[in-house]
């Protein structure tokens, strides 16, 4: 009996370390492994090994239990780039016009409270042009002239009745870094109103480069 009970914890022991073992592709051993992997194609699975768990197929279809690659897409790829018009979700996760993965916007992760941190660190992706500096002015026509005014003098039209709009080339609001301004957007400050869920993060690193043009008025 003592014996058997032996046996078997030594098992459920070997059985628990060798499953700690997961890293990286490798899941680490899994108990009923046909309950972890789908039968359809999963667009953020990608396992292009047709042996991989071979060893636990139930089925003859000549691939292993892993295997996901939709044979029908391009490079067997499971995810695929959604068609031109759709409508995103959430622009910051998605950029069409991004050329790799390092130009897609990841969630904005900087807490509010942290404004110092991204004045500090904070650098506008955007190459330096004209092109940029006009889409920014357009998107600060619509959601920044109402109080800042045109010329960033804090004399727009609500501006004007809402007292204590700052104007962006005077004082300290000259000095203020890129990471200064995109974290206010972002979050508000004061008797601003946040613009963060409204604006898309390349949006707001658009309007921060007019902005930037507005602060270096004489
Ligand atoms: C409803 C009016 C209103 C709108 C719209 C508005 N702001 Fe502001 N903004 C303010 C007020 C008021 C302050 C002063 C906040 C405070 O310190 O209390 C301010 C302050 C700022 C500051 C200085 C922040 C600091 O650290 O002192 C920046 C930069 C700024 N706004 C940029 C923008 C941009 C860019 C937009 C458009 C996306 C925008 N604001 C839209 C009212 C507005």
């Amino acid at each position: 009996m003592v014996k058997r009970f032996c046996l078997y914890s030594f098992l459920v022991v070997m059985i628990l370390i060798a499953g700690c073992e997961a890293q990286g592709d490798y899941q680490g051993l899994e108990f009923s492994p046909q309950m972890y992997h789908s039968v359809p194609y999963e667009p953020l699975t990608q396992v292009t090994d047709r042996e991989a768990g071979e060893w636990t197929s139930s089925l003859d279809d000549g691939v292993g239990e892993f295997y996901n690659s939709n044979p029908n897409n391009p490079y067997a790829m499971n995810v695929r780039i959604p068609p031109a018009n759709t409508v995103r979700r959430n622009s910051d996760h998605y950029n069409p016009s991004a050329e790799a993965l390092t130009d897609v916007y990841l969630p904005y992760r900087i807490p509010a409270d942290s404004l110092e941190y991204a004045a500090r660190t904070l650098k506008n992706p955007l190459e330096v042009s004209d092109e940029v500096v006009a889409d920014g002015q357009a998107l600060y026509a619509s959601f920044c002239y109402p109080c800042h005014g045109g010329a960033g003098k804090g004399d727009g039209p609500v501006g004007v009745v809402y007292k204590g709009v700052p104007a962006f080339n005077v004082g300290r609001y000259r000095d203020l870094t890129e990471g200064h301004v995109f974290h206010v957007i972002t979050y508000g400050q004061g008797r601003m109103g946040a613009y963060g869920s409204q604006v898309s993060q390349e949006e707001r690193w658009k309007i921060t480069r007019y902005v930037q043009t507005l602060q270096q008025q004489p």
